[in-house]
């Protein structure tokens, strides 16, 4: 059972002391908000909304001018220690995690758009806020402005969700559209998400998926009731993606997308997990073919809902703030009426499927010597490991190498493992003089 909330419920429209923790991208945008609108977010709560601190790394750093400096501070556990509701947007494991634990000890509410730390540790968090009686929102830390983590947790609580397919980071989203677009190569697209505020303070965690399997698994625990952390994400990044990849989508009538991908698949006792991050090729008439620059999108396939789509800006300071103040308004609200917002919900317990025995459909693009027969040898590797063929596609390139075809096969759904071996077998093959790309394909249901 929870235990009561231990500090007072604001009444009589005292104000409600809000601690900031971060003033970076997203923190400046927070204040913003807070200042420019205090008005009507007082109104909506029922009691202001007061700044009492700002916690950052360098107080003397050159700030927005929305930020008044007075409210800067080093000394983050002091403020915490005074907040009724404590915001943190400075990312990262520590000092983040104890702050928070500190926060939610001491009794207050807390809001984050840390993914990174909810993926890793969220259930020490929720713990901890159950024992104090408070809430926990982090409607940020999954695709910025977009609701999700609300209608995840709320809205489609009541159906079964089977399938959640997200493009979920704005920096890789942007990057591979402007390698799409306009030809740029993959550092050139990284520099300009950077600029523009999309991409984690290590770009890294944009590129190589570790942004969007923490994603992934904040999702995959809200959609299916199991704990599922970072680890058990099975991720590939972009930055084995080449411009030819890219111009590859195209021809065969896809789009590449980097998917956070969440599903229930079939089993025993409730069957198990498939979550994973990878590139795939998108059909282009699929609903997330059209996601482009940095925006993000959540597909869900609900049993009794059918299929949904949210949609919207999934990076930068002022769309992500738009989810921030959201939460604060609710968590406010809560302690001035009283009442919680939801609790960890992980009764499910499924356990995460071996990513071996992933299925899925692939696209492999070789190039092959240009010889009767090839074609053949090529079709056998993949018959003899179970795996069928669903299209075929030959061209002789004109910048390609004396003698040589490209051969590009769509498979029908084989697993992770069969297509493994078959891509080792392949590469075996004298007639076979580079396997230079396996991309697996999205897998579309029919309505
Ligand atoms: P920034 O790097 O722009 O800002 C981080 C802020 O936190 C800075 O003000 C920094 O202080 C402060 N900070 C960092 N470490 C400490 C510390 N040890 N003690 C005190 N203050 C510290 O990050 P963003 O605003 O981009 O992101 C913040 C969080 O929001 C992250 O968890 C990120 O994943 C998440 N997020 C970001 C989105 C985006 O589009 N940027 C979208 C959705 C979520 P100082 O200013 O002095 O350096
Ligand atoms: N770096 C993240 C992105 C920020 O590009 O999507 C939003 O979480």
């Amino acid at each position: 059972m929870s235990a009561p909330n231990p500090r007072p419920t604001t009444t009589g429209g005292a104000p409600l002391r809000v601690a900031l923790l971060g003033c970076g991208v997203v923190g400046t945008e927070v204040v913003r908000l807070l200042t420019t609108q205090a008005a009507e977010l007082a109104s909506r709560v029922g009691a202001p909304l007061e700044l009492v601190g700002v916690a950052v790394r360098d107080v003397s750093a050159p700030r927005d001018a929305v930020v008044d400096r007075a409210l800067l501070t080093t000394d983050a556990e002091a403020l915490v220690d005074r907040a009724d509701v404590v915001v943190e947007v400075m990312g990262g494991i520590e000092p983040a995690r104890g702050l928070l634990l500190r926060a939610l000890r001491g009794g207050a509410s807390v809001v984050t758009a840390n993914k990174a730390l909810l993926a890793q540790d969220g259930p020490t968090l929720y713990a901890a806020a159950d024992a104090a009686g408070v809430d926990l929102y982090f409607e940020a830390a999954v695709a910025g402005a977009i609701p999700i983590v609300r209608p995840v947790r709320e809205s489609l609580v009541g159906d079964r969700v089977r399938r959640v397919l997200g493009i979920v980071n704005g920096t890789t989203n942007y990057v591979l559209d402007r390698m799409a677009t306009d030809g740029l190569d993959l550092a050139a697209a990284v520099a300009e998400a950077q600029a523009l505020g999309y991409a984690e303070a290590d770009p890294t965690a944009d590129v190589e998926g570790h942004d969007a399997a923490a994603k992934a698994a904040i999702l995959a625990s809200l959609a299916f009731h199991t704990r599922v952390r970072l680890d058990d994400v099975d991720r590939t990044g972009i930055t084995g993606l080449t411009a030819q990849d890219v111009a590859w989508a195209a021809r065969t009538g896809h789009v590449l997308k980097l998917l956070a991908v969440a599903e229930q698949v079939d089993g025993p006792d409730g069957g198990a997990l498939d979550v994973h991050v990878r590139p795939a090729l998108v059909p282009a008439g699929h609903p997330l073919a059209g996601v482009r620059g940095a925006f993000n999108a959540v597909f869900v396939e609900a049993e009794a809902a059918g299929e949904l789509m949210f949609y919207g800006r999934g990076a930068g300071g002022a769309p992500t703030s738009s989810a921030v103040l959201g939460d604060v308004v609710s968590v406010a609200r809560h302690r001035v009426l009283g009442g919680r917002g939801p609790v960890e919900s992980s009764y499910a317990e499924l356990p995460v499927q071996d990513p071996g025995l992933a299925r899925s459909r692939f696209q492999l693009r070789l190039e092959v010597d240009d010889r009767p027969g090839v074609l053949a040898q090529v079709a056998s590797e993949l018959a003899e490991r179970g795996i069928s063929i669903e299209a075929v596609q030959q061209t002789v390139e004109p910048d390609g190498a004396a003698g040589a075809a490209v051969l590009v096969l769509t498979t029908h759904t084989a697993t992770a493992a069969a297509l493994h071996a078959t891509v080792e077998a392949l590469r075996d093959l004298d007639a076979v003089r580079d396997v230079v790309s396996v991309l697996s394909v999205l897998r579309v249901e029919e309505p």
